[in-house]
Parts: structure tokens; C-alpha cells; sequence
């Protein structure tokens, strides 16, 4: 009896899947991706028949197989980096691989909620935050903006932190990193254990909700491990920053006393360009895949 229960709801998770996969596919509107609408639409087919054991098991073959074509293609676009996701357009990124794919180290429930609808919310909210601001901008009217601002960043966080919290997860993973990463590993951590035991405190002792994030550091050329707490409270994450002004009240108040507008407007004068699109050149070659 367990059993069947356990494969209706794979069955279940397994049609949501498709369905994701399909828009997914009709979103990206790529002929490539057209090849794989049949496959999902005639394995949705199956899905929905009273199965005998035998078809289960091809069914789980299948799912397996088209998972595998379909992120071969998504690994291809990883190479195809240079898509702009125009304001306000981002997509939830689909699972590159089955929601039961990381049993029994995470449960298919977990990633079927986690991923449709946690992350969805994220894609969501960022996309709506970014049509307010430009409406905004069109219309001159910032009213809302330290609102739509700080939605931007919470969603903005979230959507990217998640796409790559999916991809840094493998069927196939675990074990310890070679070559460079584990050179530096060593070199800013001392070794792989310790930088392990780090990672674990950094993640258990995040304060309420949040991540844990191995970064690497361009200033010292090492990595380092950061608690993000609340993870919009670092701005969006996985973004360069390439202009920044600082309006903390020692950067101004000598002078201006509490007329931080004026500081802010006479600023521009002593902005150096120059080096803000130098600072734009060297981010700009840091190009992940578009979602
Ligand atoms: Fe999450």
C-alpha cells in the first residue's frame, strides 16, 4: 500500500514537472527546445493512464533520459551567456534534474514547494518591483521607491541566490573539489576540513533565516565564507557594484549638517567615469546564464 501512495505522488510531482518543463520551453521559444515539447507532451499522456508496474518503470526511465537532454541543453546555454532579461522578464530557471533526484539527502516534497513555489514567488516579486521602478522613472514619481527598492533586493536576493543554490546540487555530487578550488580552498582556509567545519558553523549559526555563502574575494584574490541573514539585508547578492555613493552622516555631515540632498546633488561633480567603466569592463566579463 505504501508504495503505491509513494508513486502516485511521484506521479503527481512528476506531471508538475512537465508542466514547468512545457512553459519553460514555451517561454524560451527556441527551436531546439521545441524537439523536447513532444516528448513532455506524450509522457504527460502516460502519466495520466492507470499504470502497470511495467510502464512505472518505463516512465521513470524516461523521466530520467528526457531530464538529462534537457539539461544538456540548459549546460549549452551556460555557454550562451549573453541574453539580456529585459526589466521586469526574469523566469524561474527549471530543476536540472528530477525533484526526487537528491533522495534520500533531500526529499522530493521539499524540492517540489522550494522550487515551484518559493522560488516562483521570488521570480514574481522581483519582476514586479522592477515594472514599479520603471514606472517610476517614466513617470518622475518616487513616492513608493524605498519600497519597491527594498522588494527588489528581498526578491531580487532570492530568485538569484536560488538559481544558483539549484545548479551548486548534483545527483552526482559530494566528495571533495580538485584542481584550483581546492589549491584555494587550501590557501584561505588552511585545508578542506577546515574550511568545511567554517562553512558548517557559518550555516548553523546564521541568526533565524538566511544562507551561508562561500565567496570569492577579487581584492584579496582568497575566498571567504559570509552568514547572509535575511539575505535582502546585503542588497540582491550575485551583483557587481560599479558606482557607489556613501551618505553615512560622516561622509557629509562636517559640511552639509543634515542637508544630505545637496551633499548628494553637488556629488556628480567629482563622479570619475573613467573608472566606473573600467570597474564595468572587468564585471561585465563575469556573465552567468540568463534567468
Ligand atoms: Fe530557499
Amino acid at each position: 500500500m505504501e508504495v503505491i501512495i509513494l508513486n502516485k505522488e511521484y506521479i503527481a510531482s512528476l506531471n508538475n514537472w512537465c508542466d514547468e518543463l512545457l512553459t519553460f520551453v514555451h517561454q524560451r521559444n527556441e527551436e531546439r527546445l521545441d524537439l523536447f515539447t513532444e516528448e513532455i507532451t506524450k509522457l504527460k499522456e502516460y502519466l495520466a493512464k492507470d499504470l502497470t508496474e511495467e510502464e512505472e518503470q518505463d516512465i521513470y526511465n524516461r523521466a530520467e533520459s528526457l531530464s538529462s537532454q534537457i539539461s544538456e541543453v540548459i549546460d549549452v546555454d551556460r555557454n550562451n551567456t549573453s541574453r539580456i532579461v529585459k526589466i521586469g522578464e526574469h523566469q524561474l530557471p527549471p530543476l536540472p534534474y528530477s525533484y526526487s533526484a537528491l533522495e534520500p539527502y533531500i526529499d522530493r516534497e521539499i524540492m517540489r514547494l522550494h522550487h515551484d513555489k518559493h522560488h516562483k514567488s521570488y521570480v514574481d516579486g522581483l519582476n514586479k518591483a522592477e515594472k514599479e521602478m520603471e514606472k517610476a522613472r517614466k513617470t518622475n514619481n518616487f513616492a513608493l521607491l524605498k519600497h519597491w527598492e527594498r522588494e527588489a533586493a528581498f526578491h531580487g536576493a532570492g530568485h538569484y541566490l536560488h538559481t544558483i543554490f539549484w545548479t551548486i546540487m548534483s545527483p552526482n555530487g559530494g566528495g571533495k573539489p580538485t584542481g584550483d578550488l581546492a589549491k584555494l580552498i587550501d590557501l584561505s582556509f588552511g585545508s578542506f576540513d577546515r574550511f568545511k567545519n567554517h562553512f558548517n558553523e557559518a550555516a548553523k549559526q546564521v541568526e533565524g533565516v538566511g544562507w551561508a555563502i562561500l565567496v570569492w574575494v577579487p581584492r584579496t584574490k582568497r575566498l571567504e565564507i559570509l552568514q547572509a541573514e535575511k539575505h535582502q539585508n546585503l542588497s540582491q547578492q550575485d551583483v557587481i557594484p560599479i558606482l557607489v555613493l556613501d551618505v553615512w552622516e560622516h561622509a557629509y555631515y562636517l559640511q552639509y549638517k543634515n542637508k544630505r540632498e545637496d551633499y548628494i546633488k553637488n556629488w556628480w561633480n567629482v563622479v570619475n567615469w573613467n573608472e566606473v567603466s573600467r570597474r564595468l569592463n572587468t564585471a561585465r566579463k563575469v556573465m552567468w546564464e540568463s534567468f
